[in-house]
């Protein structure tokens, strides 16, 4: 006898969706899809709830006005999404200490999902991942608490997500979304829904483990090619050659990739290799680019704290001089806040390690929870500054310390410090007499 098929739900005006994780990608979705549908978004964080009540994102990614705008309901009780058509699971996917994919949030969420879940329900994941993880991992945990059978009772979907945080062109609005399902309907049905959202399009892939494939080699390709020119930036160092002028030079190249040396930090490029290095592992398959890209970008903390004492060297806190050095910028990224694998911890810790006295200013940044992750106390304002420092070592490009000028390095530095600028941000500014530069 065959099985009766309860079929997708049809996408329209009444479309019910339940958003599972607010965070930097479930938030801009779920009020995006607001505008079109009825969304409750659900966070296991009671504190991101009442933030969000209160017309808060502490990401920074939705502004107040559009958060109080919006139509978006959210909640902390799971009961509440009982009601869906379709649920949308963004929850992290990090990795642990030994950099293994650490796949408990996304097992909760399913877990949570699987509770809720009725007949005819999709099911789409976002959260990104290896291939196989939404069919042979999410899949059983949501058939086990629903005791529904997927592809026959519910049905399984994976659009990944590409956003970026702080980036304000490349919005959920406008870039190609890429949908997958496990069957034709499914697949035009998440179509119909995240077509109301974006203007870029949406391409249906292959399958759900093909878009699951898509969306993990685009990071790890970006580690790569940044891997690549961290590489080169460090040869070139060797040979005194300013890596920023070479690739200014190689980008006129009509051919070549425009990637600049740095930290890879947050919680995409830095994290999403090792889950396709993973898998690799269990299959049989050495995965040796895409782990030697991760071992050059995870290097460059120390490679920068090492170049920058190398310079200091004798003029230094470990040398009994007074002055401290001064980090501009904690969070992983140019004007965001998220200090999620921020590299620039490495570089703190290991001249803190060799005796240096650091100091670390990030006006984007959350204080408390710089003080959470990393035990890194942010200092408010330079205002107190007195030209006492050593060393200002530029980290992140927050636009507050692109703006810096001659006059402001001077009201830092003390008579012979450096600036170490290792993202190229003040190339084209003129130092104070005596205050000297070291750059890639
Ligand atoms: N941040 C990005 O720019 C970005 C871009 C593309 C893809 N991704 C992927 O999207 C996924 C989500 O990333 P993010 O940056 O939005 O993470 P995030 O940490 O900003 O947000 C995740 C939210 O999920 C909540 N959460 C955790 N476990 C939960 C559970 N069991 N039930 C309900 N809520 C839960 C957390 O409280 C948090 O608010 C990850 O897989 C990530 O790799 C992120």
């Amino acid at each position: 006898m065959s099985e009766i098929t309860t079929p997708p739900r049809q996408i329209g005006a009444e479309t019910r969706v339940a958003v599972v994780g607010l965070g930097y990608v479930g938030l801009p979705l779920a009020v995006a899809l607001a505008a079109h549908v009825e969304v409750l978004g659900y966070d296991i964080s009671e504190r991101r709830v009442a933030e969000l009540q209160a017309g808060e994102d502490r990401t920074h990614e939705v502004s107040p006005e559009r958060l109080a705008d919006s139509t978006l309901a959210v909640t902390h009780d799971p009961a509440r999404l009982k009601d869906a058509d379709c649920f949308i699971v963004t929850v992290p996917t990090p990795v642990d200490e030994q950099k293994r994919p650490n796949l408990d949030a996304l097992l909760a969420a399913a877990r949570t999902v699987g509770e809720q879940l009725a007949p005819g329900a999709l099911v789409v994941f976002e959260s990104t991942v290896w291939p196989g993880v939404t069919e042979d991992i999410c899949r059983p945990e949501i058939e086990q608490r629903s005791g529904l059978t997927c592809g026959v009772d519910f049905h399984l979907g994976y659009s990944p997500e590409r956003i970026n945080p702080g980036d304000r062109e490349h919005t959920v609005e406008r870039i190609v979304k890429i949908v997958a399902a496990q069957d034709a309907e499914t697949a035009q049905a998440l179509a119909t829904l995240y077509g109301k959202v974006t203007a870029g399009g949406v391409f249906i892939a292959k399958d759900i483990r093909t878009a699951e494939a898509a969306k993990v080699i685009e990071n790890a390709q970006r580690d790569i090619n940044i891997a690549f020119i961290n590489e080169v930036a460090q040869i070139f160092h060797k040979m005194e050659l300013s890596v920023h002028d070479v690739l200014e030079a190689a980008n006129t190249k009509w051919n070549f990739l425009d990637f600049k040396p740095g930290l890879v930090g947050g919680h995409c490029i830095g994290v999403d290799p090792y889950y396709l290095a993973h898998r690799a592992v269990e299959i049989g398959h050495d995965p040796e680019i895409i782990l030697a890209g991760r071992r050059i970008n995870d290097s460059m903390g120390t490679f920068f704290a090492d170049s920058i004492m190398a310079q200091l060297a004798g003029s230094s806190g470990s040398t009994g001089t007074p002055g401290p050095i001064l980090v501009l910028g904690l969070s992983f990224k140019e004007n965001v806040p998220d200090l999620r694998n921020s590299q620039v911890v490495d570089i703190v810790a290991r001249l803190r390690v060799c005796g240096y006295r650091v100091q670390v200013h990030d006006p984007v940044a959350d204080a408390a929870e710089a003080k959470r992750l990393y035990d890194i106390e942010l200092k408010s304002d330079l205002a107190d500054a007195n030209a006492q420092y050593i060393c200002v070592l530029g980290a992140v490009a927050h636009d507050a310390f692109r703006a810096f000028t001659t006059e402001s390095f001077a009201a830092l530095l003390a008579p012979g410090g450096l600036v170490a600028d290792i993202k190229g941000l003040w190339r084209d500014v003129a130092m104070p007499a005596g205050i000297r530069r070291w750059t890639l």
